[in-house]
């Protein structure tokens, strides 16, 4: 159990991880800060607070709108930003539309990280992903097994869920991993897909597979599209208390996570989502996996998506 962990945004994601932080006991206090005022944050927090006597837990809160309730937390969960959500007129905005405002909320997320919890391991959330854990990175300056961005673990969950329907077996005997970044380039890895250990061709053929991938590289959008406001909410927080569990429990996990790129799949300055260990000290280890030439093409196309937003960040300043 660690002393704090300290969690930025409290809206669907951060509501998510609030009571599973409380329910799973990570810490002896969960810090809450949000914007939304005045009391927003301590209102999210009594309310679940106020049933920690049924369910049994003495986790304690601090709560606010300004980052110093941050101060001395271990690990940050930041969820701060706009999510995406349907137009009216159905269409649904890539994550990459939501970068103007999200760089201007990260910015202020990363200003109260720095003053209050500088050595604090930071599990950013908020979209788009590679390029806001990117600008995370410029300002914190953080060192490489600190700072990390949840993505990876929600996309191979998706696949591995998909796989077990179509293949008619339990979700937990499916092994999968999507890497690349978190937009409608991510790359299934078709060659890590086991199945109790075999490969997934066994049991599901050809077309459904190349069927499965692309719904798994639009399924955030999916979701969108099913809920009418907002993203899916309750995955990716589970998603990201799996990257936190590893570290709370030096776990040793390995967890497709968008992590600083300095050479490893021929990747330079980039953060990316490649299989990593997590444990106590972070980001312990990259794992370079021989991809196929169909999955290192596609790799490489995401990365290049990934740069193309980060250009982006680099001419906004
Ligand atoms: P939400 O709108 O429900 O919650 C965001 C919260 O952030 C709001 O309560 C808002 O008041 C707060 N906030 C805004 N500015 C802030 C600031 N400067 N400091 C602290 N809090 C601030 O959004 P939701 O659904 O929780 O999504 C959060 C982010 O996560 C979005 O950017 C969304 O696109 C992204 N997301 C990422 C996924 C991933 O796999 N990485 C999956 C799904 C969503
Ligand atoms: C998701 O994948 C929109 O990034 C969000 O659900």
């Amino acid at each position: 159990m660690l002393n704090k962990i300290g969690l930025i945004g409290g809206g669907n994601i951060g509501g998510v991880l609030l009571q599973e932080l409380f329910r799973r006991k990570l810490a002896k206090t969960v810090a809450l800060m949000d914007v939304k005022g005045p009391d927003f944050a301590k209102g999210k927090c009594l309310d679940i607070a106020e049933a920690t006597p049924i369910s049994k837990s003495d986790v304690q809160f601090e709560a606010g709108k300004d980052y110093d309730v941050l101060e001395g937390a271990e690990i940050i969960i930041n969820t701060a930003g706009v999510p995406r959500t349907k137009r009216p007129d159905g269409t649904i905005p890539t994550r990459e539309e939501l970068l103007a405002t999200n760089l201007k909320i990260t910015d202020l997320v990363a200003g109260g990280i720095k003053k209050y919890c500088p050595d604090a391991f930071v599990v950013s959330v908020a979209n788009p992903l590679d390029a806001i854990v990117y600008r995370l990175y410029q300002s914190l300056q953080p060192s490489k097994n600190k700072l990390m961005g949840m993505a990876g673990a929600l996309d191979s969950s998706r696949y591995r869920y998909f796989v077990a329907s179509a293949a008619g077996v339990s979700v937990e005997n499916v092994e999968a991993m999507v890497l690349g970044g978190h937009g409608d380039t991510m790359v299934p890895i078709r060659s890590c897909c086991r199945i109790a250990g075999i490969p997934v061709e066994k049991f599901v053929d050809e077309e459904t597979l190349g069927q499965l991938e692309t719904r798994t590289r639009k399924a955030g959008g999916e979701v969108v599209g099913l809920l009418g406001v907002g993203s899916a909410f309750v995955s990716p927080a589970v998603a990201a208390l799996d990257m936190v569990e590893s570290i709370v429990f030096d776990k040793k996990k390995i967890i497709p996570t968008c992590v600083l790129l300095e050479g490893e799949y021929g990747v330079n300055g980039l953060f990316v989502g490649v299989p990593v260990i997590i444990g106590k000290n972070g980001i312990e280890k990259i794992i370079e996996l021989d991809l196929t030439e169909d999955e290192k093409a596609g790799f490489q196309r995401s990365v290049a998506a990934v740069q193309k937003t980060v250009d982006e960040i680099k001419t906004k300043g």
